[in-house]
């Protein structure tokens, strides 16, 4: 029977520094999805790749004097090493300066404007150049610059192609909101309010301001839209118009895209409409997951904080790392990386958890039998709790893969390890190891313990790749004793198993020294003197009891949106223990919605109310002021509950 294709993909990344481990993510989750169809029987095509095309790539090659096309070789090669160092299996790596891609860019942008979606005008507008995109006024931020990264745009006017957008924007609306296209479906309602409802501008799809693109077939002096030059990569790379592979019609549409949040927009609503415009269907998922940020500040060079995946993994093993981020990241929300979060959770789960299950019931079937189990068995009531929890394993994880809920699945995975390390305290397998008559008792003990430990193996296996096979050469499983199938059946293993001890999986990390030679590691790299801020005096003594009457708590951002018409305010409704409560704050300069939507923040809870531009406000939100004048919000500890009181 032909097996069924499942077609995957990561963003195509910009080659523009180093990759370090926020963008690793996707790439991680991707590839243990992949593995995850794989191991389910699909004809997996996981693509990814480079996306070299830009302004910014031209500058950076000139700045070091050499042609952009060596400079993004160059840092494709540090890419592809990472790619392998992290044991990612894709099918597929496209480069936006291949030729078949440049071929298919440019047979497309030739379909639109013949069929009169893409027309000749002229630009004129604001055009920031670090994230490539063209904003109107009222897209800009309060001082007037870029809405996402808030730097300087510049004033644009010159001749351009545009794409037509408002031909299709009750359809995509309808994608969005009606679909499950856009996974989590909770994310629509800002496009759609923020893009859609005030009216889809046409898009300029062209530039005549460097060179260093796709040129437009019938007019060379004007290069293709970075962007829409990278989003055709999803069907180039499938032989899309182009004669280098012949997949498109096996594996397109795809059934995952998976991005973070900060390019949600442009496939949520410029991928749809292009394919649109060319009458090809859509993908079936677009997956958008949140930011890795470092101790809750966001990773970049200027702040030494970023984090460098080689070192990591060379300390802890890249499997280490990829289930530290699988782990730590709910689909939809943002995740802090820190040092010590990881090294604990190494700690816990994996030497504490699974690789302590493993050495302990290897290391009592050599003592006990020689390292072969006899074939006699006695069943006791508390086998049944274990057995029923293993066999339920597959059906769980698949319910959480189906949504891409990875950590979950994990989660998942992990219990069934805790539970199998109870079972060991409750069955006291030393004791029965003493007594002779115990012995099929003890074989029937260590058997369960194998079989949970072959069970969960088989799946995490798609979320660790390399440690899982050094597993099952010491609990003693073939092959096809770790398939899919048998992930979900009990008592595959032979009775008369014969296990091997091994080297340890995963050796207890020293916390205390390692956070110190990692500091000194990131220390190396952050700028060399902290960040002064102009102080300012110590405002007149209080007592305690004065202090005491402001009510200061953790609470909960529910939701969030900018107030209509004051563009420096945020409407936030909290949770702050006692039920909700509404709260404006002047922020929305330095924080987006989705920026703070389920973040645990500190709100002074018994100010009186007061309206702001119509809207009333129960409360304030504390922020410290940045060096630079900005408000940098608090965030506690995101473990404690709502209403936690501040003294
Ligand atoms: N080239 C575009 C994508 C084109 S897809 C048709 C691009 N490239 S990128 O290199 O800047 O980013 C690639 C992906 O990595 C994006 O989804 C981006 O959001 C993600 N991440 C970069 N830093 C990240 C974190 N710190 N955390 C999580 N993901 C992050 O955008």
């Amino acid at each position: 029977m032909d097996k069924k294709p499942f077609y995957i993909t990561t963003p195509i990344y910009y080659p523009s520094g180093d990759p370090h481990i926020g963008t690793c993510y996707t790439t991680v989750a991707c590839d243990s999805i992949a593995r995850y169809k794989r191991l389910q029987g699909y004809d997996v095509m996981f693509l990814t790749g480079t996306d070299e095309h830009g302004l910014k790539i031209e500058q950076k090659a000139a700045k070091e004097g050499i042609t952009p096309k060596e400079y993004v070789d160059n840092i494709v090669a540090i890419f592809k090493k990472l790619w392998g160092f992290m044991n990612i299996s894709y099918d597929r790596y496209i480069r936006t300066t291949d030729d078949y891609h440049i071929a298919t860019v440019q047979k497309i942008f030739k379909e639109l404007y013949d069929k009169g979606y893409i027309y000749k005008g002229e630009y004129k507008g604001k055009y920031c150049t670090p994230c490539e995109s063209f904003w109107t006024d009222s897209q800009l931020d309060e001082d007037g610059r870029c809405p996402e990264c808030h730097r300087e745009v510049t004033q644009a006017s010159e001749e351009a192609y545009f794409l037509k957008l408002s031909p299709f924007a009750d359809r995509i609306e309808k994608l969005l909101t009606e679909t499950d296209y856009l996974q989590p479906a909770n994310r629509a309602a800002e496009l759609v309010n923020n893009f859609i409802k005030p009216g889809l501008d046409d898009l300029c799809v062209s530039r005549t301001t460097f060179k260093w693109g796709i040129p437009v077939t019938f007019d060379e002096k004007h290069v293709v839209y970075v962007w829409v030059d990278a989003l055709t990569n999803y069907i180039s790379a499938m032989g899309f118009y182009n004669n280098k592979y012949d997949d498109y019609g096996k594996y397109w549409p795809a059934d995952v895209h998976m991005v973070a949040k900060d390019i949600m927009r442009f496939h949520a609503i410029i991928w749809p409409a292009i394919l649109m415009a060319l009458e090809q269907p859509l993908p079936k998922h677009l997956v958008v997951h949140g930011w890795i940020s470092y101790n809750g500040q966001k990773m970049s060079k200027s702040l030494g904080n970023v984090v460098d995946p080689f070192i990591l993994g060379e300390r802890y093993g890249a499997d280490a790392i990829r289930y530290h981020i699988l782990r730590e990241m709910a689909l939809g929300a943002d995740s802090s990386f820190s040092n010590e979060i990881m090294i604990n959770r190494i700690n816990s789960d994996l030497a504490n958890g699974l690789g302590n299950l493993v050495s302990r019931t290897v290391t009592m079937a050599e003592k006990y039998f020689g390292g072969t189990l006899p074939t006699e068995r006695e069943a006791a009531d508390v086998d049944s709790e274990l057995i029923a929890e293993a066999e339920a394993l597959r059906a769980n994880v698949d319910g959480y893969m189906d949504k891409y809920q990875l950590n979950n699945a994990l989660a998942e995975i992990f219990k069934l390890v805790s539970r199998a390390n109870k079972y060991i305290d409750e069955t006291e397998p030393w004791v029965l190891g003493k007594d002779p008559a115990k012995k099929a008792r003890l074989a029937s003990v260590l058997y369960n313990l194998l079989e949970s430990i072959r069970i969960a193996t088989t799946l995490l296996s798609c979320f660790m790749p390399s440690t899982m096979p050094k597993v099952w050469e010491q609990i003693g499983a073939a092959e096809s004793d770790v398939t899919y199938e048998n992930a979900g059946k009990f008592g595959v293993l032979p009775l008369d198993v014969t296990v091997h001890r091994g080297e340890m999986l995963f050796p207890r990390i020293d916390v205390d020294k390692e956070i110190d030679e990692l500091n000194a590691l990131i220390g190396a790299n952050a700028p060399a003197e902290e960040p002064k801020t102009e102080v300012q005096p110590v405002l007149p003594q209080i007592g305690i009891e004065e202090f005491a009457k402001c009510d200061l708590r953790v609470a909960k951002v529910l939701a969030c949106e900018r107030v209509k018409r004051a563009k420096k305010l945020l409407c936030l409704q909290l949770d702050d223990g006692t039920g909700g409560r509404q709260v404006v704050s002047g922020i929305a300069q330095w924080y987006k919605p989705e920026d703070l939507i389920g973040k645990k923040i500190i709100v002074v809870a018994n100010l009186k109310p007061v309206v702001l531009c119509g809207v009333e406000s129960n409360g304030m939100i504390c922020a410290a002021d940045t060096p630079d004048g900005a408000a940098s919000v608090i965030f506690p500890d995101q473990s404690l509950p709502c209403g936690s009181k501040i003294r």
